[in-house]
């Protein structure tokens, strides 16, 4: 099938190769040129798993081509991908510009039939916004189609292709044809495309994030109960997931969610609800309760020292705001390294892939080391943010060696209790007893 896929994000970007992979010939849009040609050449502008091979095998097959022309684009297409961005207002709710422009211009330059389908993650009634927008200028038939992506970051060529389910918002026959013909090889294992409303498909995917959200926030709170009480939440939470109406994924308690998706969809989710007046409770909660989690060591960290950190250096593990990823956005360990900074502490700093992201916000606030031992050496205490594999198996002597005193803090529970205790280390998790304290 002919596809564009309009802006060249993370989601774009994978939805575009993706499709390539499985015989569709794909024309991915974007207004910065400079990307567009270093992706001409086969450079992939985003680190993601799996990506580049899928990327150099399309373009390489002529399946895959990239263009700064909205029109190139859409004279090609039989389905039209909105991937653009919908950042977050200052109020909270979803900016809907980038989008809205785009489809404006589309309205005024198609000649004939298309299915536009939302990619982006868009408030309820977007769909039909869009509807409207281009009806009011095209002179020929079209239809609109509300497709969420279910992708994390780290994982999302596994994730596009294959998905746990499909959703398709749509009241066109003609429309979820033609969806469905698309999606056929991405679900051969047997799992659903489920048809359904547009704005109940635009709600399936603020409601999934923030029901997500919520889960990983309500056992932070058990975690934080836990220590109060002197129970261990990795034994609450085994516990917990073997009841399969809980399930085992997402119950893992640390300094906090944070990332592109869940806090600007709750937040905005929020933003709605009080748009129809709509108070959602459980979500102002959620908000509050990890602004409060990504900072949750800071105190323990500031009373280890006596409440004086000047002089002190933190190293720090784990930048990026989960593994497998160079994104930093909504990164806990931002939160902490600006606590800590302003305590006066010195931050000895590595991440396997967010270095440059991070280098750009902080600037020369931070020692940026080449590797997770060099970080290390003449700091005062280890500080975890997140939880890169090669993190989980370190050299206890060689970690022993270069910090001045023997000190971590863990916010995401890479080690056991007991072989820290053993092992004469000052260990203090989340939701676990700390030890040598
Ligand atoms: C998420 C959704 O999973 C995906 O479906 C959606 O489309 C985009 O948002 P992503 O933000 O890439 O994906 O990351 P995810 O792996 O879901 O993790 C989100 C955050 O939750 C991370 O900060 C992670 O550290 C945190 N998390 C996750 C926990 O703290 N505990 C857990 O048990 C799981």
């Amino acid at each position: 099938m002919r596809i564009s896929v309009i802006g060249t994000g993370y989601v774009g970007l994978v939805t575009g190769t993706c499709l390539a992979e499985t015989g569709n010939e794909v024309i991915c849009v974007d207004i910065d040129e400079a990307k567009v040609e270093r992706m001409r050449n086969g450079e992939v502008p985003i680190y993601e798993p799996h990506l580049e091979l899928l990327f150099e095998r399309n373009i390489k097959a002529n399946r895959l081509k990239f263009t700064t022309s909205l029109d190139e684009g859409l004279a090609h297409a039989e389905i039209v991908f909105l991937a653009l961005p919908t950042p977050e207002n200052e109020d909270g709710a979803a900016d809907l510009s980038y989008v809205l422009n785009v489809v404006e211009q589309i309205g005024k330059k198609i000649t004939d039939y298309k299915v536009i389908v939302d990619k982006s993650t868009v408030p309820v009634g977007t769909a039909e916004k869009v509807h409207a927008i281009i009806a009011k200028h095209a002179p020929c038939e079209f239809d609109v189609v509300s497709n969420p992506e279910f992708l994390r970051e780290g994982f999302a060529v596994d994730d596009f292709m294959k998905p746990e389910r499909i959703i398709i918002g749509s009241s066109s026959e003609r429309a979820t044809a033609l969806m469905k013909r698309l999606y056929s090889p991405f679900v051969r294992s047997g799992n659903p495309i489920i048809v359904m409303d547009e704005k109940s498909a635009e709600l399936t995917k603020y409601a999934s994030n923030a029901f997500l959200a919520t889960k990983i926030t309500f056992m932070n709170e058990i975690a934080n109960y836990c220590e109060k009480v002197g129970a261990d939440v990795d034994k609450v939470r085994a516990g917990m997931g073997t009841d399969s109406r809980i399930g085992k994924r997402f119950l893992f308690p640390g300094i906090g969610y944070g990332g592109s998706c869940f806090p600007k969809d709750v937040k905005a989710l929020k933003k709605a609800g009080s748009d129809e007046n709509y108070n959602f409770k459980i979500l102002n909660s959620v908000l509050e309760i990890n602004s409060d989690q990504k900072i949750i060591l800071l105190p323990k960290i500031e009373k280890f020292f006596n409440n004086d950190l000047k002089g002190k250096t933190i190293a720090v593990w784990g930048l990026a705001f989960k593994p497998e990823t160079d994104d930093i956005r909504e990164a806990p360990s931002i939160d902490m390294m600006n606590g800590l900074l302003e305590l006066n502490a010195k931050l000895q700093v590595f991440d396997p892939e967010a270095m440059p992201n991070i280098k750009k916000r902080f600037g020369d606030k931070l020692h940026y080391s080449e590797s997770m031992y060099e970080a290390l050496e003449g700091a005062d205490a280890l500080l975890i943010c997140t939880e890169w594999s090669i993190f989980r198996t370190p050299d206890y002597s060689r970690l022993k060696n270069a910090l001045n005193n023997p000190v971590i803090f863990d916010g995401r529970n890479l080690y056991n209790v007991s072989d820290m205790e053993a092992e004469g280390f000052t260990y203090v998790s989340i939701g676990r007893k700390a030890v040598n304290l």
